[in-house]
C-alpha cells in the first residue's frame, strides 16, 4: 500500500463524488499561485465538513486555521442563507489569499476572517457572545489542546468539534517523539481522556493528503 495508490483512490472518489467546482477550483489554484503550502483539507474530505455541518443543521461556525479558506468555503456552502461562519488566520497573507477567494465564491457576507493569533482572537469572539453550532480546529498542532478548550466554552449541547491533523503519518502512537505537532496532539488526547462534556473518538483516514486522521467530538448535552 503506498501513496501512489492511496491518491489513485482518492481521484477514482472524487471524480465520482465530488463534483468539480470553479469557485474551489480557483481557490486552489489561487492558492498555489500565491506559493501557500497545499495543506488544505482533500475535496472529499471538505464534502464531509459540509455534510456534517448539514446533518446538524448548523447555522454558525467557527474554524481556526484558514489557510486560503478551501476548507471554509466547503463549511461556509454548509450554511443556510443567514448563517454565519468566522475563521482565524494569524498569517496576512494566507489571509489575503482566503479573502479574495471567498470573494470569488460569492461567501464574503457570511465567512468573517480575524486576522490574529488563534489565542488572542478567541477571548474577544467569547466577549462578543458567539455560540457556535460546529468548530473545526486546524490550526498549530502545538495549541490544540487550548483550541479544544476554547471550543467547549463556544459551543453548546449538540455541536460538534472536529480536529485535523491527530495521526501525522501514524507518529501520534510513538512515545518518544520528538516533533512539536506530535506532542502537541499528544498533549490534546491526554487532556481528552477523561473530558465527560464530549462523546469523542478519532479515526486514521490515508488518502491524497497521505496518513492522517481527525477527532470528532458531539458536546453532550446529559
Ligand atoms: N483549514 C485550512 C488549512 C489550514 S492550514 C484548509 O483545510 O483549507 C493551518 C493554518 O493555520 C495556516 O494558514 C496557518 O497560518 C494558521 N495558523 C497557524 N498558527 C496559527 C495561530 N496561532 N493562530 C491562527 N492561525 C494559525
Ligand atoms: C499540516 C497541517 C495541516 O492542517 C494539514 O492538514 C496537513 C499538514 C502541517 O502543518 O504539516
Ligand atoms: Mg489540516
Amino acid at each position: 500500500m503506498s501513496q501512489e495508490l492511496w491518491t489513485a483512490v482518492d481521484d477514482y472518489l472524487v471524480e465520482n463524488l465530488v463534483p468539480s467546482d470553479d469557485a474551489l477550483d480557483a481557490a486552489l489554484r489561487a492558492s498555489d499561485e500565491a506559493k501557500l503550502r497545499a495543506i488544505q483539507v482533500a475535496p472529499n474530505q471538505g464534502k464531509l465538513l459540509a455534510i456534517l455541518a448539514q446533518s446538524i443543521g448548523a447555522r454558525s461556525i467557527l474554524e481556526i486555521g484558514t489557510l486560503g479558506g478551501y476548507s471554509t468555503i466547503w463549511l461556509a456552502r454548509a450554511l443556510p442563507p443567514d448563517g454565519k461562519l468566522i475563521t482565524l488566520e494569524i498569517d496576512p497573507k494566507h489571509a489575503a489569499v482566503a479573502e479574495k477567494n471567498i470573494a470569488y465564491a460569492g461567501l464574503s457576507e457570511v465567512i468573517d476572517i480575524r486576522l490574529g493569533r488563534a489565542l488572542e482572537t478567541l477571548p474577544k469572539i467569547a466577549e462578543e457572545g458567539h455560540t457556535f453550532d460546529l468548530v473545526f480546529i486546524d490550526a498549530d498542532k502545538a495549541s490544540t489542546t487550548e483550541y479544544f478548550q476554547w471550543a467547549l466554552k463556544l459551543t453548546r449541547p449538540g455541536s460538534l468539534i472536529i480536529v485535523d491533523n491527530i495521526v501525522r503519518s501514524g507518529a501520534v502512537s510513538d512515545p518518544n517523539s520528538t516533533d512539536d505537532n506530535v506532542q502537541g496532539i499528544q498533549r490534546f488526547m491526554a487532556s481528552v481522556k477523561d473530558e465527560m462534556r464530549v462523546s469523542i473518538t478519532g479515526l486514521q483516514t490515508v488518502g491524497s493528503k497521505g496518513y492522517d486522521g481527525f477527532v470528532i467530538a458531539l458536546v453532550r448535552g446529559d
